[in-house]
């Protein structure tokens, strides 16, 4: 029999079935409703489960923020602290200790921890929470843990859990696994539509719908907006809109601290109202008490690869219906709610059912080096939801071939995995390599630390003013950069040292005119490390031979890896 709470909520109802299912079997698909209780009460409910003997239950969250709040949730619920029976584990952190049973865990972070150790020791279970957002590693995650268990870990429990997922496909991926639904809901939540002009600016209808509905009802407000700069914009509106003193405004972004955005989630203080402006991140797992009227624009960021030109960037897209429903749950979770939608009702239904799953459209080249990497040149022996698409798997070979990640027969080559284990994508990794080879690791390092973290150094799409800003940012989240990027560039200066000579492909690409070393003579007047823009990048080495006299072996990155310098676009 599975614990009991002293709150109820409405997953209570099928727990005992799940523990059925679970002690019969070792996995099964969970479809219950937003605000049902899948992230912050199934853990807990297996806790006591005879088949964890001591071992940790492994729960994965598409976000920092999700991991964190369903940590502290949690341990609010057994009366402890993040870091006893629960912990988290994230890119910059972690609180775990020898006692913690419930590991909430980023998505990146586990395929890393099943990549390093496939028979997941210590592990009893993997729950693959919101997996219905279909990222990337989600997909890799539940593909190698499902891969592990057929062959090393029969007793491993995988449970995926969503609120709007098609249960059906993923059960049969799991060799028909059992799906468990629950119908109960949190609270209703009132849906009312308010269209939307096209001779006005989005931030100024959201911030005219947010004065109105916080005129209407009472209570906290949540709203969704595509991106950073819409949520500044609509704040400079509102402020103009609302002067309440008891209403306080706050963003809520993926660029922002840990500790900022944890502010954000926070109750309202007594007697006041909050109005938090957020992206999607607010979209699953988070619970913000005492919000019960979401505004939702409708819009979303998306990442997008353009294969032509080896660019990603975020698209701005008419969100999901999957989207907007997990979005219009966050109106009732503590008690009954409004959701304002941005568009018309008969929209709703020409939305697409779901987002579009990341395997799709993204950049496999660090997909293809992780399954290298586990002894598997082909996904399709692996269990994938979807298949990756074969044009983007043979870029993806042919790029880490070029890299020198991958061997004639697209096996991993030594350089390969200690290119992996610095954890950035594979054209950023072997960036860092081959400028310690030219004496510039750690500025590379801070180069792949700013590209790889939304909005760090500002959103200049100059990158030599966004690394000015990063090395003068005095944030946590900037400092943690930092650290994080002298290990990447500790790390290679160790491996390469304990290499011997090393014939490197830059620097018979940069010639012998190049200087030893990368500091100083930044800027002045000599082209910019790189763009981080729409045009496409010329090819490198055309670039390169253009610059090869004038430019600093750092900013040489920008030629012979302008691509990778784009590799996720920053802005927004
Ligand atoms: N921090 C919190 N403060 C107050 N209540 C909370 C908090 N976190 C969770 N709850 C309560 O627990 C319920 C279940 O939350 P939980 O996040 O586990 O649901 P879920 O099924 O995972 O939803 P979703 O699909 O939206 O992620 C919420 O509806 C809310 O009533
Ligand atoms: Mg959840």
């Amino acid at each position: 029999m599975p614990r009991t709470f002293d709150t109820p909520l409405p997953i209570d109802a099928v727990l005992d079935e799940l523990a059925r299912t679970l002690a019969g079997g070792n996995a099964a698909v969970l479809v219950a409703p937003p605000g049902a209780g899948k992230t912050t009460r199934v853990p807990l409910a297996l806790l006591d489960a005879p088949w964890l003997k001591n071992r940790k239950i492994i729960v994965l969250e598409p976000r920092r923020i999700a991991a964190r709040a369903s940590a502290e949730r949690m341990a609010h619920t057994l009366g402890e602290r993040v870091g006893e029976t629960v912990g988290y584990r994230v890119r910059f952190g972690s609180k775990v200790s020898r006692a913690t049973r419930i590991e909430l865990v980023t998505e990146g972070i586990f395929s890393r921890q099943i990549l390093d150790d496939p028979e997941l020791t210590g592990v009893a279970a993997v729950l693959f929470d919101e997996f219905h957002e279909r990222s990337l590693d989600a997909d890799l995650g539940l593909a190698l843990a499902r891969d592990a268990q057929v062959g090393l870990r029969e007793d491993l429990r995988i449970l995926v859990m969503s609120a709007t997922l098609d249960g059906a496909r993923v059960a049969k991926l799991l060799g028909d696994a059992p799906v468990i639904a629950s119908e109960g809901r949190a609270f209703p939540v009132e849906t009312r539509y308010l269209g939307r002009r096209a001779d006005a600016p989005l931030e100024r209808q959201m911030a005219d719908a947010v004065a109105m509905a916080l005129r209407a009802d009472p209570g906290s407000v949540l709203v969704f907006l595509p991106g950073a700069a819409e949520i500044r914009r609509t704040q400079n509106f509102l402020g103009e809109r609302v002067h309440d003193a008891s209403i306080e405004i706050v963003p809520l972004f993926g660029a922002l601290d840990a500790a900022v955005q944890d502010r954000a989630i926070a109750p309202a203080r007594q007697g006041q109202r909050k109005v938090v402006l957020a992206t999607s991140i607010a979209e699953t797992s988070l619970t913000i008490e005492g919000v019960r009227i979401v505004v939702d624009s409708g819009v979303a960021r998306v990442p997008r690869y353009e294969p032509d030109i080896g660019l990603t960037r975020l698209e701005t897209v008419r969100a999901s219906r999957a989207a907007v429903d997990q979005r219009r749950g966050r109106a009732g979770r503590t008690e009954p709610g409004v959701c304002y939608r941005l568009w018309d009702e008969p929209q709703t239904a020409s939305l697409v059912a779901y987002t579009q799953p990341e395997i799709l459209s993204a950049d496999l080249s660090s997909l293809v080096l992780d399954l290298a990497q586990w002894g598997v040149s082909d996904p399709s022996a692996l269990a994938f939801l979807d298949s990756p698409p074969a044009p983007a798997l043979k870029e993806a070979r042919s790029l880490l071939a070029e890299l020198g990640a991958l061997d004639g027969d697209g096996r991993i080559t030594a350089e390969g995995k200690s290119l992996r284990a610095l954890a950035l994508p594979p054209r950023l990794a072997r960036m860092i390599v081959d400028s310690h080879r030219l004496g510039a690791g750690e500025d590379a390092a801070e180069i792949a630390a700013v590209l790889t973290e939304r909005g760090l150094g500002g959103d200049s799409v100059d990158l030599d003013a966004r690394l000015d800003q990063f090395r003068r940012d005095r944030s946590q989240r900037a400092s943690s950069a930092r650290s994080l990027a002298h290990r990447w560039a500790s790390q290679v200066a160790a491996s390469e040292d304990s290499k011997a000579a090393v014939p490197s492909s830059l620097s018979s690409l940069a010639g012998e005119s190049l200087p030893p070393t990368g500091s100083g003579g930044r800027g002045g007047g000599s082209p910019s490390t790189a763009s981080i823009g729409a045009t496409p990048t010329p090819e490198p080495s055309e670039r390169c031979r253009e610059h090869r006299d004038s430019v600093q072996p750092w900013q040489l990155l920008g030629c012979r890896w302008g691509c990778a310098l784009a590799v996720v676009d920053q802005l927004g």
